[in-house]
């Protein structure tokens, strides 16, 4: 099998790689709060999320998609594994910051504002992919809005604006379609996603954009579930919603996707 990572199995060297993880369901008690991330922005990931999916998936010197930039947080944990990085968002303040804040000289870093399911934007990322003589990234990671939980902007080109779910999904199928044809044959791609609900119904978003990947042409290899304790928003509401769902007939949101995918 082709080696995709820098990790050194040989002579049981493989133990000392407690810190990576390699079961479905991932505990993560205390978001990563060490150098540069600073948490400010309302409906991040946590800094553990990119650091295992770079440490699993590629290489020193090797290259990042982020569709869904954000605050930048693949962008911190690039520059602290030197891989090189390039993040898209809709949001010009969130671009203006990544490109500040990421400013080592041991990486190629590409920060731009678009339509991530946009043919600009493709065509965009390859000339950055053609100048640095690549075919394709090693590894995307998409972490799009669940579909209107938090609004973003009043972009309509946000997903977090599509009209409905059927809008989300096609939307995301645009993002996911400039991924496959962005990533390098034998590359992965890490798409984090949670559910939601919406008239005393459970909206399977999760499924629904691994389906979405999988028409694209993605080949599925982990469903990891990940807790969502210490969610910003449900902080010291424990109790109000344990009472809800007592007196009601549903089950409190604990744990989003982290959908492993192989092109
Ligand atoms: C869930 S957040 C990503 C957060 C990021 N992982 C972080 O840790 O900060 C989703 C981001 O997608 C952006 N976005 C939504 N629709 C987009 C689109 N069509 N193209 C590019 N970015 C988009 C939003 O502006 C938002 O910053």
């Amino acid at each position: 099998m082709p080696k995709f990572n820098d990790l050194d199995l040989n002579n049981g060297n493989w133990k000392k790689y407690e810190d990576i993880l390699t079961d479905s369901l991932w505990i993560i008690n205390e978001r990563d709060k060490s150098g540069k991330h600073s948490n400010f922005y309302h409906g991040n990931f946590v800094p553990q999320i990119p650091y295992q999916l770079i440490k699993r998936y590629t290489k020193k010197g090797g290259w990042v998609l982020d569709l869904f930039l954000g605050s930048g947080t693949t962008a911190i944990e690039c520059e602290k594994l030197e891989r090189n990085i390039i993040g898209i968002d809709l949001k010009e303040e969130l671009v203006a910051r990544a490109k500040e804040l990421i400013a080592s000289d041991k990486i190629q870093k590409h920060f731009g504002l678009g339509d991530s399911g946009s043919e600009e934007t493709k065509k965009d990322i390859q000339k950055i992919l053609k100048h640095h003589k690549k075919t394709g990234v090693d590894l995307v990671l998409l972490h799009p809005p669940y579909f209107d939980i938090i609004k973003f902007s009043e972009d309509k080109k946000d997903l977090s604006n599509a009209g409905n779910l059927q809008d989300f999904l096609n939307m995301f199928h645009n993002v996911l379609q400039n991924s496959f044809e962005l990533l390098k044959s034998g590359g992965y791609m890490g798409v984090v996603i949670g559910d939601k609900y919406a008239n005393s119904e459970w909206i399977p978003l999760g499924f629904q954009c691994m389906n979405e990947a999988q028409k694209v042409g993605f080949k599925l290899k982990s469903i990891i579930v990940k807790n969502m304790e210490g969610n910003r928003g449900k902080i010291g509401s424990g109790g109000i919603w344990r009472y809800r769902a007592l007196n009601s007939d549903y089950y409190i949101f604990k744990h989003e996707y982290i959908l492993i995918f192989k092109k």
